[in-house]
């Protein structure tokens, strides 16, 4: 039998029911990419899908999230963080550029970073990168680049922020300003 998406969120809540930790997020990420690998899944819910964020599935008891991003045109995300929250960010079509970052300063200006790269890749179709509390990264990808992301919680609720490389300001993010 196929896996698919109704499989893949019944495995995530019995995974992070069990351990929100790390170490569940790494089996989540997995299991993401065994998703990945079923073709059915990433021609519905990214091929023939309407280009645009949808979420997939949304947890009312853990408060975890599944996305699809069907990208139509390309694009480079600034520095970012996902607040106090977890992503794990699984290439589906296409590729994704990616840089994670290390901040070089003490944290004690609330209005600048000093940020250095500290790991660069490319994000393969088929494999899931995760990206922990306070991780700050930054993705590049080209049109028609699609990819599924699973976070602890949504986003759109918690305070993010993002970095500009050029003048280090700290900056608070908005709603699907940045993903
Ligand atoms: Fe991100």
């Amino acid at each position: 039998m196929a896996y698919d998406l109704d499989r893949f969120v019944s495995d995530c809540r019995t995974i992070l029911g069990e351990d929100p930790g790390p170490a569940g997020r790494e089996q989540v990420r997995r299991h993401l990419e065994t998703l990945l690998a079923e073709p059915q899944f990433i021609a519905r819910h990214c091929q023939d899908a309407t280009p645009g964020v949808t979420v997939l599935y949304e947890d009312a008891r853990l408060g975890f999230q599944i996305l699809a991003h069907v990208n139509a045109k390309a694009h480079a995300s600034p520095p970012h963080d996902h607040g106090a929250s977890w992503a794990i960010y699984g290439q589906a079509t296409k590729y994704t550029d990616m840089i994670e970052w290390a901040r070089e300063d003490d944290r004690k200006d609330p209005k600048h970073a000093k940020l250095k790269p500290v790991k660069k890749y490319r994000l393969m179709p088929g494999t899931a990168g995760i990206y922990q509390n306070g991780a700050i990264h930054s993705i590049d990808y080209p049109d028609h680049a699609c990819f599924i992301r699973v976070t602890g919680t949504n986003l759109d609720k918690i305070d993010r922020i993002r970095i500009d490389l050029k003048t280090g300001l700290i900056e608070q993010m908005t709603a699907q300003q940045a993903s």
